[in-house]
């Protein structure tokens, strides 16, 4: 079998770079470990950046996102018993989107069956051979049988756990890695929002964030312990404590209601460098992770994506490796500033076990200053609408 791109890995990333690549005539192949449903079945943050909904766009799987995505023009931020609002719209003339994660998947899944293109799932052992030469290909196994596909190009999209990166020589590869010492429990439940935007609140109990997937669905955080698990937590402790660690008039109007998903997530920060080997390109969670303090993880895969879709582009179409050869160095800058607003963000809002008062005070005094000062105010909506691609 043959194929220009092979694409490893059917998650957001990958299924975005293969429907861009697709409307521009290069033919990808996808191969993805699990099965589409268990694909759709993880539930992911749902905040979406102006770069990213263009790209869907052009990707002409935008329709379902316009009609039931909700437009944000700001969020709220609670500290101390007290809130205050950022107004992203009027700081930086963009919103976000909220969409579901899931949502954005299926509509990509929906648009890659309906153009033909390849998709093969529940594939095992897939190896990268000769990606630093000019003829690399991919075997994989699929029901018992090896399979072979020779290609032009790799694309690592195969999440944090996947086996691109793994491809890359250690001599040649740096990791870059900060764990928290703390979790995130998360309760999807069918209730309305609390509120019409986000709110993410700083409290003494640890850290509280209220999401919505629409208006009849909601999604909640709050800070746990790593050594929690999810069924320690009943539904009405968990209600109880995000009540607690949110301003007294919005614990008032929460409703709340049977969990219908309780999981916990262990936060990391996480960056390989170099992106780009030889003929292999690392896109998305494969090659980095941030916190999920500003929903940056799928965002950050899209702009990896957009990167690479107009470096093949450029390829294929004009017979020029430029935007292949910078592939590395362009994502990795724009890479490295979401980290380190994900890592401020987290910092902001979170109780550390190691804290002492000075620590509080500062996170107390940098807060206020988010809350009072219009050019800290800007600095933080530009990075949460999303930085320029
Ligand atoms: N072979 C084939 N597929 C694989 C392999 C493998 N060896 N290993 C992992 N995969 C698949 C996974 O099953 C998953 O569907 O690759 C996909 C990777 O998807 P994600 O983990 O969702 O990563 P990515 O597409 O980069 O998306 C980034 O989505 O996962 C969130 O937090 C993440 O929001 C971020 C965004
Ligand atoms: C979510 O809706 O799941 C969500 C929203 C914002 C975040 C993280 C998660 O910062």
């Amino acid at each position: 079998m043959r194929a220009q791109v092979v694409i490893i890995g059917g998650g957001p990333a990958g299924l975005l770079l293969g429907q861009l690549l697709h409307r521009r005539g290069i033919e990808a192949v996808v191969l993805e470990r699990k099965t589409r449903d268990y694909v759709l079945g993880r539930i992911r943050a749902g905040v979406l950046e102006s770069g990213l909904v263009a790209l869907l766009e052009e990707a002409g799987v935008a329709n379902r996102l316009r009609a039931e995505g909700f437009v944000h023009d700001g969020t709220r931020i609670a500290a101390g018993g007290e809130i205050f609002h950022v107004d992203f719209k009027a700081l930086t003339g963009k919103p976000v989107i909220v969409y579901g994660q899931t949502e954005m998947t299926r509509d990509l899944y929906d648009a890659r069956a309906a153009t033909g293109a390849r998709t093969v799932f529940e594939v095992d052992h897939v190896a990268i051979h000769d990606a630093d030469g000019d003829a690399p290909f991919v075997t994989y196994a699929q029901s018992g049988a090896e399979h072979r596909i020779d290609c032009d190009f790799v694309a690592g999209c195969d999440g944090f756990h996947g086996i691109s990166r793994q491809a890359i020589p250690l001599n040649l590869r740096r990791e870059y890695e900060k764990t928290y010492p703390f979790g995130w429990l998360g309760v999807l439940s069918r209730t309305p929002p609390v509120d019409e935007e986000l709110i993410y609140a700083n409290s003494e109990r640890g850290f509280a964030l209220c999401s919505m997937r629409n208006d009849n669905l909601s999604r909640y955080y709050i800070q746990c312990a790593l050594s929690d698990h999810p069924e320690d937590w009943t539904d009405a402790a968990f209600w109880a404590e995000l009540r607690r660690r949110l301003p007294e008039e919005i614990a008032a109007r929460l409703a709340t209601g049977p969990s219908i998903e309780k999981s916990i997530a262990p936060l990391r920060s996480f960056v390989t460098e170099p992106m780009r080997w030889g003929r292999l390109f690392l896109c998305g969670d494969a090659a980095h992770i941030v916190p999920p303090t500003g929903a940056k993880g799928l965002n950050l895969a899209a702009s990896d994506v957009h990167y690479l879709y107009h470096a093949l582009a450029q390829f294929y179409e004009e017979r020029d490796r430029e935007g292949i050869e910078r592939y590395s160095e362009r994502a990795l800058l724009r890479v490295w500033k979401a980290e380190r607003f994900s890592w401020w963000f987290s910092s902001l809002l979170h109780r550390y076990p190691d804290q002492n008062p000075f620590d509080l005070k500062m996170q107390q005094a940098e807060l206020a200053f988010l809350r009072d000062n219009p050019a800290q105010q800007r600095a933080f909506a530009e990075n949460y609408v999303g930085l320029p691609y």
